[in-house]
């Protein structure tokens, strides 16, 4: 049985990566919006990633028999100056993200709760790769930005981006 703290940190984590969700739809929008639309499809197949991250935490607190509750997600931003930007937020806001989860790891350790630092290390190893790819994009966007022939090869790049749903997914 979980306890109600950590079921709580797990409910705002939801939360948390349905917003991440949101920021990246959002985003995805703005490329769509200035014609980009393969730098657009691989910010939405973000968006979809974070609401599978959703989903699994979902599943999990509901396994453990923790009580689920649906969180509020914030608007999130939709005005932005340049790709550059974009991007450089993406990981940014990757990086609260990894500070959230290792706060839950830390208070699962606390806790001994194996169940939660077993079923969160999935999660921090994606961290890992998130921030990984987050930061090697802000070097290649800040390569290729004003550069019309680079930019429109890396929107080409980024365009055959696809979402691999979660074969441990309860609903696909
Ligand atoms: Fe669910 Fe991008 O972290």
């Amino acid at each position: 049985m979980i306890s109600e703290k950590i079921a709580k940190a797990i409910n705002e984590q939801i939360a948390n990566e349905q917003f991440a969700a949101q920021y990246y739809l959002s985003m995805s929008a703005w490329f769509y919006k200035n014609d980009l639309d393969g730098i657009a499809n691989y910010f939405r197949v973000q968006c979809k990633e974070e609401l599978m991250h959703a989903d699994k935490m979902f599943d999990f607190l509901n396994d453990v028999g923790g009580e689920i509750v649906v969180e509020a997600v914030g608007k999130p931003p939709h005005q932005f100056q340049n790709a550059i930007e974009i991007f450089e937020k993406a990981l940014e806001h990757e990086k609260i993200v990894t500070k959230s989860i290792f706060n839950i790891m830390k208070l699962a350790n606390e806790e001994s709760d194996f169940a939660t630092v077993s079923f969160l290390q999935w999660f921090v190893n994606e961290q890992v790769e998130e921030e990984a790819n987050a930061s090697q994009y802000v070097t290649k966007i800040k390569m290729v930005h004003d550069n019309p022939s680079a930019l429109y090869l890396f929107d080409q790049e980024l365009a055959q981006r696809v979402f691999v749903p979660d074969p441990t997914a309860k609903v696909k």
